[in-house]
């Protein structure tokens, strides 16, 4: 029997598979594809932003979650370099490569795809001194939606790395209950490579870096001028409370030119300022710092006055949002976090920042205020869009019992818009990558 499509009374939730059902599928499919038996399963999970929006190629902070969605992969060492991959999205099709063949997006050796955020993982460690790694089968299920801004294609890197990691005898990741961060950390750089250079998309580390390095129960403040975190308490349950997520179904892409275009203006607007990344702007000088940009408008090799205009919004965006992220923080280490007036605080950073997102980094669309103003309407703590923006996914505070109430109202205002009924999920703060015992 199918499930019955969604309509604005009955909204439909993306469950995450649990830890036994994801690793009993891959492992199945593994079998099918391959006639043997996994070395193990590994798997790694898709992330929430909490606050710190297009703060990590800045060099500014983050406060990422690991969701309970995670991807499964069954993997198994083999003698050579081949790498053969197949996913339960196409069972019947399998991927062959050769680990001496492949290579970055745009040249020969490119890998599309699904296919190239694992077997890129290979060619990035390799480029990055681990050498002579060998050749692997491996069978993909995953759980984090596809396209919904939620890192599914971090999730499929991490889980490669952590996989490969094991079966190659590296020893960077250690097991999930004792982590090795700083060999995680090594880790977050494999992956990122492998998305700038495999998949061509020129985003920051926090993806991978909360899907690596996040704990169970935590919050993770990623320092990302220096890489160093905090794991910050972020229990919701026990105070009645959950993260709601909203996925708008809009499309986005981290490949289409907006986000690389975002990143282009922060960087020419450092070069301007003398600073190596925004991040080293100090939020007291931020007027000061606007005025110079203004200024440097048609003076030799400046912006026009009107590229100036959209770099002193982007720099304010920035600026902001790594002060927000430190004052939210802040708020969570309090005693009496998430209750009362602190709760009403962190609401009102998150739709702080999600104005900043809409007005100053332009990034938002109406899918996601849409979602973002039904939510609170309807009685959301705080509520802003999370990840890269331009369709994906935006999150809303919400009391936990409130958490029907609040998905109805927005399939409601989606139905009303004539937008695509939006997907919803519970953001549980979870484990990170590891290996399924
Ligand atoms: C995407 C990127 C991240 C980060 C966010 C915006 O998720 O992959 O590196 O830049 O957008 O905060």
């Amino acid at each position: 029997m199918s499930a019955p499509s969604p309509s604005p009374a009955q909204p439909a939730f993306s469950p995450a598979l649990e830890p036994q059902e994801g690793a009993g599928a891959a492992t199945d499919l593994f079998r099918r594809a391959f006639g043997v038996e996994p070395d193990g399963v590994w798997y790694a999970p898709g992330r929430v932003n909490i606050i710190g929006e297009h703060t990590d190629y800045n060099g500014g902070l983050a406060l990422p979650i690991a969701l309970p969605h995670r991807a499964y992969l069954a993997l198994r060492r083999r003698q050579d370099r081949t790498i053969r991959l197949v996913s339960s999205r196409d069972a019947q099709a399998i991927e062959v490569l050769d680990l001496d063949a492949i290579g970055p997006k745009g040249t020969s050796g490119e890998v599309t795809q699904w296919a190239s955020y694992i077997a890129g993982v290979a060619w990035s460690l390799e480029r990055e001194g681990f050498t002579g790694l060998p050749g692997f089968d491996a069978a993909l299920v995953s759980c984090v939606p596809l396209g919904g801004g939620l890192s599914s294609s971090a999730a499929l890197e991490c889980s490669a790395a952590v996989a490969i990691d094991e079966a190659a005898g590296l020893g960077l990741a250690g097991p999930v209950q004792q982590p090795d961060d700083a060999g995680r950390a090594r880790l977050v750089g494999v992956c990122v490579r492998t998305e700038n250079e495999m998949a061509g998309a020129p985003t920051g580390g926090m993806d991978q870096s909360a899907s690596l390095r996040c704990r169970e129960g935590h919050a993770l403040e990623l320092d990302c001028r220096d890489g160093s975190v905090e794991h910050v308490p972020f229990d919701l349950a026990s105070q009645g409370l959950a993260l709601l997520v909203i996925d708008t179904r809009a499309e986005h892409s981290l490949t289409d030119g907006q986000y690389g275009a975002r990143r282009e203006a922060c960087e020419e607007a450092a070069r301007i300022l003398g600073v190596d990344l925004l991040a080293d702007l100090d939020p007291q000088d931020l007027d000061e710092a606007l005025e110079r940009l203004r200024r440097s408008a048609g003076q030799d090799g400046g912006p026009d006055p009107e590229r100036a205009e959209v770099l002193v919004r982007r720099v304010r965006h920035v600026v902001t949002e790594i002060a927000r992220t430190r004052e939210l923080v802040a708020l969570l280490q309090e005693a009496d976090a998430l209750s009362g007036e602190s709760l009403a605080a962190v609401g009102a950073l998150m739709d702080a920042s999600h104005e900043s997102l809409r007005v100053d980094y332009e990034c938002t669309g109406p899918e996601l205020d849409t979602a973002v103003e039904a939510a609170r309407a309807a009685g959301a703590h705080g509520a802003r869009m999370t990840g890269g923006g331009f369709g994906g996914s935006a999150i809303a505070l919400v009391d936990a019992e409130a958490v029907p109430e609040v998905a109805r109202a927005v399939a409601r205002a989606y139905a009303t818009a004539g937008f695509h009924p939006p997907a919803f999920l519970n953001a549980v703060p979870s484990a990170p990558a590891g290996r399924l015992a």
